[in-house]
This record gives structure tokens, sequence and C-alpha cells, in this order.
């Protein structure tokens, strides 16, 4: 896959077969020299369309207009796609508008040009259109016998004004993120039969290996040896073993800041003997989405190589029902000592990560912790899917973790922390428990629990991407399934604590 940025203006020379134009709503089309040159391929066809429907140019519209040979001897369709309001198009829109790109060139399609309005400054937003695009070109049929979309992609270019030297450094990051990211939705998407916790393991072994990281897998006996109680709790009904596994990047010496990403690793919640209703459960494969992403921005941070330590460590397992699972109302102790009353099985994701935030706190000692969850139904209540739920301290730093998602296009939301949500998971018979005792605030409570296990000057950001982590259904701007959501974050949050 190469990815070319060319100055403008040369679009007799493009060597694609389809261009796609985008358009700001009620733009001055006179004006767009963009809008000018492709009109002329499509001989005025597509300025008298936007003269007859003035009000075209909404996010994910689209127009195709075919191209004879005598026009052009390479380009044959051009599309018009609206960009919405120049006034609200954010790192969020504009990267979903490239997914849209991506998804909407036509099949087997192999080489696209991008042409956008002067506002849009590509030097200042190449990742996200690269990143995107890429996004957009991505087949979820991993097990069907036939391929419906054909990813032979070949050539993106992208025409901008200026081409700098620092451009194609750009491109070559949102080239690595971009690969990540597919990784990532790849076992996202891969049901619990295929993806098991040791599955992940040898994911993670590659991406350590083929990036020459140091990896620690711990076993079952292991993790209970070690005396994370907690987490060996939720492995107990599955008949596959538990895994924890830590891997680090190296990129600043033992002097260095150092960054702990801590993902949670289900490879199937089934709720446990709080068993879930069957309408829920299917999509409950996808709860490893936060795992699978801190594992992505490993890699791609391994590549990338900031100046910044990053360990990563994920508990893998699955959560089921049996005779010798764990039952509510049941008391584990974790390794910081402190202990569990288990109300509700189902809400494992905040037991597995105690255990390994006090792991990582305890050994590494890290200047910043951020943990990636598909932690709770109630941040997908409170936001939608539109945007990742985050709660931390201190507020620094969860200004630094939102920052570096609207850099990224992703959207992060701060819910708060409040001390009254700590009454509401106190326990009458263990030091807390796993379930509120109150009937809203979900998201917030499941975050005040994993407070409980953070020390007190730690600084720590909690994502919960129950909300993004899983699209329900095909839209026009993006696949069903996995999303990768977090992974350009982490990657961001690594680079800017490095600087
Ligand atoms: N994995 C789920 C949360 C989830 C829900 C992720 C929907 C993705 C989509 C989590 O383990 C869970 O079951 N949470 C419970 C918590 C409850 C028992 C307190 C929930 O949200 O219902
Ligand atoms: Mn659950
Ligand atoms: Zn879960």
């Amino acid at each position: 896959m190469r990815v070319n940025v060319l100055k403008g203006g040369k679009i007799s020379e493009l060597k694609c077969e389809v261009l796609v134009v985008g358009v700001f709503a009620k733009a001055n089309f006179s004006s767009e020299q963009s809008v000018a040159e492709a009109d002329e391929l499509t001989d005025g066809a597509m300025r008298r369309f936007l003269a007859k429907n003035k009000k075209f140019g909404k996010p994910f519209e689209a127009v195709p207009f075919q191209i004879s040979p005598k026009k052009h001897k390479n380009i044959e369709k051009v599309i018009l796609v609206g960009l919405g309001d120049f006034e609200k198009l954010d790192n969020y829109k504009l990267r979903l508008l490239a997914v849209f790109a991506g998804k909407n060139k036509g099949k087997d399609v192999k080489s696209v040009a991008l042409s956008l309005p002067k506002k849009v400054i590509i030097e200042d937003k190449i990742d996200l259109l690269v990143i995107g695009f890429l996004d957009g070109n991505f087949d979820s049929g991993h097990h069907k016998s036939h391929k419906e979309h054909h990813l032979d992609f070949e050539e993106l270019v992208i025409l901008s004004d200026k081409v700098s030297g620092g451009i194609q450094k750009k491109v070559e990051r949102a080239l690595v993120i971009a690969d990540s990211i597919h990784k990532v939705r790849e076992v996202v998407n891969q049901p619990s039969n295929i993806a098991t916790p040791e599955y992940l393991v040898s994911f993670a072994k590659k991406i350590a290996q083929d990036n020459k990281l140091k990896i620690q897998v711990f076993s079952e006996k292991q993790v209970n040896e070690l005396g994370m109680g907690i987490m060996a709790s939720v492995a107990k009904g599955s008949e596959l073993d538990l895994y924890f596994v830590v891997v680090r990047y190296l990129g600043a010496g033992s002097s260095g800041p150092t960054l702990a990403l801590v993902g949670k690793g289900i490879t199937f919640d089934s709720g446990g003997i709080s068993i879930k209703p069957g309408e829920q459960m299917d999509w409950m494969k996808m709860d490893m989405a936060g795992a699978a992403s801190c594992f992505g921005a490993m890699e791609a941070i391994s590549k990338l190589k900031p100046k910044v330590n990053v360990v990563c460590a994920c508990p893998l397992t699955e959560n089921l029902p049996s005779g010798k699972a764990s039952k509510p109302g049941d008391v584990v102790k974790g390794l910081s000592g402190k202990t569990v009353e288990i109300i509700n099985t189902d809400a494992e994701g905040r037991l597995v990560l105690s255990d390994a935030l006090t792991y990582v706190q305890k050994n590494f000692k890290p200047d910043y912790i951020v943990d990636c969850a598909t932690l709770t139904g109630a941040v997908i209540a409170a936001l939608g899917n539109l945007a990742t739920g985050v709660m931390g301290k201190p507020q620094d730093f969860v200004d630094l973790v939102i920052k570096s998602g609207e850099e990224t296009g992703e959207r992060m939301w701060q819910l708060p922390l409040y001390d009254e949500y700590h009454e509401l998971i106190k326990s009458y018979i263990a030091d807390i428990a796993n379930l509120s005792s109150g009937k809203g605030g979900g998201a917030e409570t499941a975050a005040k629990f994993l407070e409980y296990f953070i020390d007190k000057k730690q600084k720590w950001a909690h994502l919960d991407i129950a909300s993004t982590a899983w699209e329900e259904s095909d839209k026009p701007y993006t696949a069903k399934g996995a999303t990768g959501s977090s992974v350009t974050t982490l990657v961001q949050l690594a680079e800017n604590l490095a600087k």
C-alpha cells in the first residue's frame, strides 16, 4: 500500500481510477479549484448537479460521476462527497469522512485520489485521512467462504496545496498506526472459539517478537501463586487457562517516564453465574477489545519509538458459569491485600483489572497508568456509541488523555469520580463490593472500584470503551463489528508524554 501526497492542480496527470472530491455544505463552488478541475472531467455535469442541488454537502452524502476515457486516460469515476459545515468539521468527523471514502471507493478499485477544499490543511490532517481511509478498506467477513471485499488496494494519492518534507514522515506514522488498528479489529472480530486466552497470548507474543519487546506470560497457577486472587476468581468457571501477559517497550532508559497500559481481556463474557440474557451475549466475544487495543498500541509504539517507557499488562480469560465458577457472595483477596465481595459475577472486568493495576504499580512504579476496558453497559446508556467514557485523576492528566483523543479524532468524554460513589460499593463483609447498591452511575461506580486499587499519588485514567469498541450494524461510513477504538489515542498519548 502506497500513500503519496501530490501538489494539487495536476489532475490531468493522475494515475488513479477514482477521484474523490470533498465539498462543504453551502460552499462557494466557483471559487474552489478542486471542484472546477473535477468538473472539467465531468463535462460540467458536476457543476449542473451542484447548481440544482443547492443543499448538497451534508456529511456522508455522495454522488458518483462516470468519466469518459476521452476526458481522462485513468480516472473512471469522480465521487463528490459532502463534508458538512466547515465550522463543524472537527478531527472526529474528518476521520470518519475518510473512512467513508475508503469504504465507498467502489469494489475492485485499486487506486484513489483525494481532493479536499483548501480550508482543510492537509499537512495537519494527513494522519487522520490516511488512518481513516485505510480503516474504510477493511473486510470483516473473516469466515465467509467467499470474500466480499477486495483488499488488494494499492495507492492512495492525496492532493495538497503545499507538500513539505515532514509530510511523508507523517504518512509513514499513519501507515504504522493504521496497520495496528487493522490487526486489533481482526482479533476483536474473531469469535471466542478462536480468539481464546491462548490465542491472545500468541497475538501478544508475535508483536513482542517482531518488535524486540520483552514479554512475560504468567499462567493461571503463577497468577494464584503471586497472590492475584481477585483476577484468578474470574477464570474459575472456564475450562481454559487464564493468562496474565506483560509486554515492555523501553524507549527512554531507566530515568525516563513510564506509562502503564492495562487492558481488559475477557475473551467471552457470559456473565458467569450471574448469567446475561441471550440477546446480549453473542457480541460479548468483543470483551477483550481493551487488551487487543493495548497490544495494538504497543506494536505501533515500538515501531514509532517515542522516548518513553511503556509497560502493557493484560489479564486474559473467559467469564463462564460452571460448578467451579465464582458465585455471588464469594469473597476473594488480591495482590494488594484488599478483599472483594463478588455480588455479581458479571461485573468481572473490574475484578481482573484490580489485580493488574496493583501488579503494575508494585512492579513498575509507573508515572502514568491508563486502563482500557469494555467495562459497562452504563457508559453506552450515557454516551451512546459517540464517545469513550474517561475517568481518572489528577485532572491535568485526564485533560491530556482527552486532548490526545481530540488530536487523533477520537472522542473522549469525562465522567465524574465523586467521593460519594464510594459509599455505593461498600461491603458489610469485605473491603469493597464489586456491584453498586445504587441504581444509576454504573460507569462511575465501576471506575470508583478501580480507583480503590490506585495509590493516592498515582496518575491514572480509565477508558470505558464499551461504547466505542463495537459498531452494532453496518453503516455507510463504517463496517459492523470491531472498531479498534482508542489505539490512536494511546499512541498519541505515549508520544505526548515523550515530549
Ligand atoms: N462486558 C460487560 C460490559 C459491556 C456491555 C461491554 C455491553 C460491551 C457492551 C461487563 O463485564 C458487564 O457485564 N457489565 C455489567 C456490570 C453490571 C453487572 C454491574 C453491565 O454493564 O451490565
Ligand atoms: Mn460482565
Ligand atoms: Zn465484561
